[in-house]
C-alpha cells in the first residue's frame, strides 16, 4: 500500500487533488499536513480525513519536529507540496511570510524526505536513493514572468518573477533543482496557470466574483481589465499532477495549462451572465442571493445583477499582463489533455457555489471581511 504526504491539502488546489487521489487509488493511504492557515478549511476534506486510509496532521512544513515525526510514523512514498502562501496580493503585503512558508518550508521537506529516503552512498559519492520514491513540487506559471501579447511560456522560458509570491514559488523551484542536481533526489515540478473551481477561497478573482455578486457587491477590476490569465479546470490540474507523479521522468518540469486565455473582463462578464442565467432560471438558486430586493409580485429580483456592477478599481502593483502555457510537453510525453472546456468548468463552478454556500460562510469570517475591507474598503 503506498502512502502519499500532501502538503497544503485542506487548501483549494490540494483539497480537490486529496479528493481526486482517494478516488483514483481506493488501496492508498494518505497523510495530510496542512497548517490550517486562512487558507486551508478541514471542511473541505471532512469526509476524506474521516476515513481510515487518510491521516491529518495539523502542522507548518517549516517545522522540522513535525515533518521528522510524519517520515518516522507512514513509510512515504510520494510527497506532493501544495503548502504554500498563494495570493499576490497578500504577498504584496507581506512578503516575508511568503519566503518562510514557500521557500524555507520546502527546503525543510525536502531535507526531511532525503534524510529519509536515502539509503546509502554510491562510489562516486552521491546518495543511493529508496526505490519508487519522488517529491513532486507544485509550482505556478508566475515564475516565468510577464508575456506580451504574443507567444507562450515553455519549460525554457527564463524564470523572471515579478511578485514577492512568484519570486518566492521560483526560488522554491530553484532549490528543488539543486536537490535533484546536488543529491539526485528524484524530483519533479509543474509549474500550472490559474486554477478555477470548487472550494476556491473568495479572495481569488473568480469566487471572489461570485460572492460579491451574491452580495450585490461591487466587482472590482484591476487596471483597465485587459490582463490575460489562461484558465484550467481544478480537476484537470489534478489529473496532470497524478500523470507528472506517476510516469514524469525525474529532474523534469512540465507545464500546465489547457490554451484557454481570457481577458479579465472577460471573466467578470462571463459569471455575471453565468449567475444572472441560472437565479432566473431556478427559483431555488434566487433564495442564495443575499441581496433580496423583492418585485411588486413578491418574487426576489435579479435584474441588478448586470454589468452595472463592474467598478475599475486601483491596479495591482507591478501587475503581469499576460499569462499562457505552452503544455505541448505533458501533452507529447503523458498524453495529458484537458477535459472540462471552460463554459462546462464555469457553469459547474457557479452551481458548486450556489450549492455550498455553507462552506463559503465558514471560510469567510471575521478576518476575510478584515482583508476586504484593507484591499477593497469598506
Ligand atoms: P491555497 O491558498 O488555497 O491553499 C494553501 C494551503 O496550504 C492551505 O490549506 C494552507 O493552510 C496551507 N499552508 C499554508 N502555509 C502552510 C505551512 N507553512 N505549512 C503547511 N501548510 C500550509 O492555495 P492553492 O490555490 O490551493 O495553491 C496550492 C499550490 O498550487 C500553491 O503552491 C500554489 O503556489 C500553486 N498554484 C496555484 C494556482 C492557482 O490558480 N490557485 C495555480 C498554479 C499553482
Ligand atoms: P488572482 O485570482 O489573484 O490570480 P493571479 O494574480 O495569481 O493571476 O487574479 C487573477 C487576475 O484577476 C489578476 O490579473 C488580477 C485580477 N483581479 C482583479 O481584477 N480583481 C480582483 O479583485 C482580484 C482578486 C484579481
Amino acid at each position: 500500500m503506498e502512502t502519499y504526504l500532501i502538503t497544503g491539502g485542506a487548501g483549494f488546489i490540494g483539497g480537490n487533488f486529496l479528493k481526486y487521489m482517494m478516488q483514483r487509488y481506493p488501496d492508498a493511504r494518505f497523510v495530510v499536513l496542512d497548517a490550517l492557515t486562512y487558507a486551508g478549511n478541514l471542511g473541505t476534506i471532512a469526509e476524506e480525513t474521516a476515513s481510515p486510509r487518510c491521516t491529518f496532521v495539523k502542522g507548518d512544513i517549516g517545522d522540522r519536529d513535525i515533518c521528522r515525526q510524519i517520515f518516522e510514523r507512514h513509510d512515504i512514498r510520494y510527497v506532493v507540496n501544495f503548502a504554500a502562501e498563494s495570493h499576490v496580493d497578500r504577498s504584496i503585503e507581506n512578503p516575508q511570510l511568503f519566503l518562510q512558508t514557500n521557500v524555507l518550508g520546502t527546503q525543510t521537506l525536502l531535507d526531511t524526505a532525503r534524510q529519509f529516503w536515502t539509503v546509502g552512498k554510491g562510489a562516486d559519492g552521491y546518495p543511493e536513493w529508496k526505490q519508487g520514491v519522488r517529491f513532486h513540487q507544485i509550482s505556478t506559471d508566475e515564475v516565468y514572468g510577464t508575456l506580451g501579447s504574443e507567444g507562450y511560456f515553455t519549460e525554457d522560458t527564463p524564470l523572471c518573477p515579478h511578485s514577492p509570491y512568484s519570486a518566492s514559488k521560483a526560488a522554491a523551484d530553484m532549490l528543488v533543482k539543486a536537490y535533484a542536481d546536488t543529491y539526485r533526489m528524484p524530483v519533479s515540478i509543474t509549474r500550472c496557470s490559474n486554477n478555477y473551481g470548487p472550494y476556491h477561497f473568495p479572495e481569488k478573482l473568480i469566487p471572489l466574483l461570485i460572492n460579491n455578486i451574491l452580495e450585490g457587491r461591487p466587482l472590482p477590476v484591476y487596471g483597465d481589465g485587459q490582463h490575460v490569465r489562461d484558465w484550467l479546470y481544478v480537476e484537470d490540474h489534478c489529473k496532470a499532477i497524478d500523470m507528472v507523479l506517476h510516469h514524469g521522468r525525474p529532474g523534469e518540469v512540465y507545464n500546465v495549462g489547457g490554451h484557454n486565455e481570457k481577458k479579465n473582463i472577460e471573466i467578470v462578464r462571463l459569471t455575471i451572465a453565468g449567475i444572472r442565467q441560472m437565479v432566473d432560471a431556478n427559483p431555488a438558486y434566487r433564495q442564495v442571493l443575499r441581496k433580496k430586493e423583492l418585485a411588486a409580485d413578491g418574487s426576489i429580483r435579479t435584474d441588478w445583477i448586470d454589468e452595472g456592477l463592474i467598478t475599475y478599481v486601483k491596479d495591482r502593483l507591478g501587475h503581469d499582463r499576460r499569462y499562457a502555457i505552452d503544455p505541448s510537453k505533458i501533452t507529447a510525453e503523458l498524453g495529458w489533455v484537458p477535459d472540462t472546456p471552460f463554459e462546462e468548468g464555469i457553469r459547474k463552478t457557479i452551481v458548486w457555489y450556489l450549492e455550498h454556500q455553507d462552506w463559503v460562510e465558514s471560510v469567510i469570517s471575521g478576518s476575510y471581511r478584515q482583508y476586504y475591507e484593507h484591499m477593497y474598503g469598506a
